[in-house]
């Protein structure tokens, strides 16, 4: 036995670590990891998170981080739909490596990594979508001059509306905004595309909008009207002619792209009133550059984005945002956009700055700070890496311990 340690022992300590390493991997393929936990696959993580790396950072450590927010409902439902807020996606329809429906390959830019139905079961509530006409129909197509091309086209509206409706249908008490910048001028093509799709059924009426900067009706009461889908339009006219809401009526937005990453300050585009302007109910805030960046994502939708929000919160005449719209929602180096909208939700329901602390019928501002819900992400749980290349997780370090403590036992015999 002596014999058989003292040649195999330098081999042994090298494989027991090695076997250990690998154990530990394979192992946390079935344990659900926290938000910032070192992973190797996004099966490590736990529901509502992906295993991401963000390269445009110094800790480069493949982390759990989330892809979804806190559903509002599941904490306070009976609050004014301008009480809420919404992760919202720029250019919804733009997806990475989809190819044009025309058969074309797609030369424009492109600002999201999946599909309108993957992005609504993940929470988004807010879409961006651009239409055109297009082949004797409306298409989203990311082009310029007003025009859409076969290399510019994505696909026709009506696929994307259609996963909105069977989204809304399936999901009787969630709410959907969409924000059309629109370049549509067949004659009621929005109408006719909306119909198609059998979202009419769930229209806001532009009637029951707030037009002097009141509450909204409370989202109880959109669900049992049946009223869930609220569309904006770009186009003034269509108000009047389809009963489209005219966004700047109701809405105001900071300035889009690079205008609008300039950390301290939070300008109005040029479409929106001032961003304090108080007649407008709901304050929508960009943050993403002109070009989108894949690659940045994970950066701006972290720290920068938060920031941010807080830089706009006073801008807006103290009012946080109900819409989040970003590139790439669910890259982050930890909680990223999920994390804004849960604080932007937070404040607006509760006046806290944490949503582990609304509770419903709770009175507004007060906010001791329950313990945490199991499966919800705490606000503050990225953890530091030491190295980038260590897989610093609890349930690897366990295994480290149990592992060190063997080889000792094996080492001392
Ligand atoms: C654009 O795509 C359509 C099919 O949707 C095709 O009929 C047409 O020829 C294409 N146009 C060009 C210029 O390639
Ligand atoms: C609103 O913001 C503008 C700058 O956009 C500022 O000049 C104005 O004083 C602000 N108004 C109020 C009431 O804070
Ligand atoms: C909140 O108040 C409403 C109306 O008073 C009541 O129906 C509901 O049960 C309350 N919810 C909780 C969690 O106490
Ligand atoms: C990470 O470390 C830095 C400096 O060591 C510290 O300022 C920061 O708060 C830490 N972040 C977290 C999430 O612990």
């Amino acid at each position: 036995m002596k014999l058989a340690i003292k040649i195999y022992a330098p081999t042994t300590a090298a494989a027991a670590a090695l076997f250990l390493f690998f154990a530990a991997v394979l192992l946390s393929n079935c344990t659900a990891l926290k938000v910032g936990e070192s992973c190797v696959s996004d099966k490590n993580c736990d529901a509502g998170l992906h295993c991401e790396t963000c390269i445009a950072e110094a800790d480069v450590r493949p982390r759990c981080t989330r892809i979804q927010p806190v559903n509002p409902f599941s904490k306070v439902k009976d609050l004014p739909f301008n009480r809420y807020s919404w992760l919202t996606t720029h250019n919804a329809f733009a997806r990475l490596g989809e190819k044009s429906a025309t058969g074309a390959v797609i030369l424009s830019p492109t600002n999201q990594q999946d599909t309108i139905t993957s992005q609504l079961n993940n929470g988004v509530r807010g879409l961006m979508l651009d239409m055109y006409d297009f082949e004797n129909d409306i298409w989203l197509c990311h082009s310029f001059g007003g025009k859409c091309y076969n290399f510019t086209a994505f696909q026709p509206a009506i696929n994307v509306l259609n996963e909105i409706q069977v989204f809304l249908e399936a999901n009787p008490s969630e709410i959907v905004t969409i924000i059309i910048e629109d370049y549509v001028t067949s004659p009621n093509g929005l109408t006719k595309v909306f119909n198609a799709a059998g979202l009419r059924k769930f229209w806001f009426p532009v009637s029951r909008m707030p037009k002097n900067g009141g509450e909204w009706p409370t989202v109880d009461d959109m669900v049992q009207k049946n009223q869930r889908l609220v569309v904006f339009t770009s186009k003034s006219s269509k108000e009047a002619s389809e009963g489209i809401a005219y966004e700047w009526r109701y809405v105001v937005e900071n300035q889009y792209g690079d205008g609008g990453m300039k950390a301290g300050f939070c300008p109005n585009r040029g479409e929106s009133l001032a961003m304090n302007t108080t007649t407008r109910s709901l304050v929508l805030m960009n943050y993403f550059p002109s070009n989108p960046d894949v690659t940045q994502a994970c950066k701006h939708n972290s720290a920068p984005l938060i920031s941010m929000m807080n830089t706009c919160y006073e801008a807006d005449g103290k009012r946080w945002p109900n819409f989040i719209a970003v590139d790439f929602y669910k890259r982050s180096d930890g909680g990223g956009a999920p994390q804004a909208v849960d604080t932007a939700n937070s404040q607006l329901m509760c006046g806290c700055p944490n949503i582990l602390s609304c509770k419903e019928n709770a009175t507004f501002g007060s906010c001791d700070l329950p313990e945490p819900e199991p499966g919800v992400a705490p606000s503050a749980a990225i953890r530091n890496g030491t190295s980038s290349a260590n897989l610093d997780t609890r349930t690897i370090q366990i295994h480290w311990v149990i592992g060190a403590s063997f080889m000792a036992i094996i080492l001392s015999l």
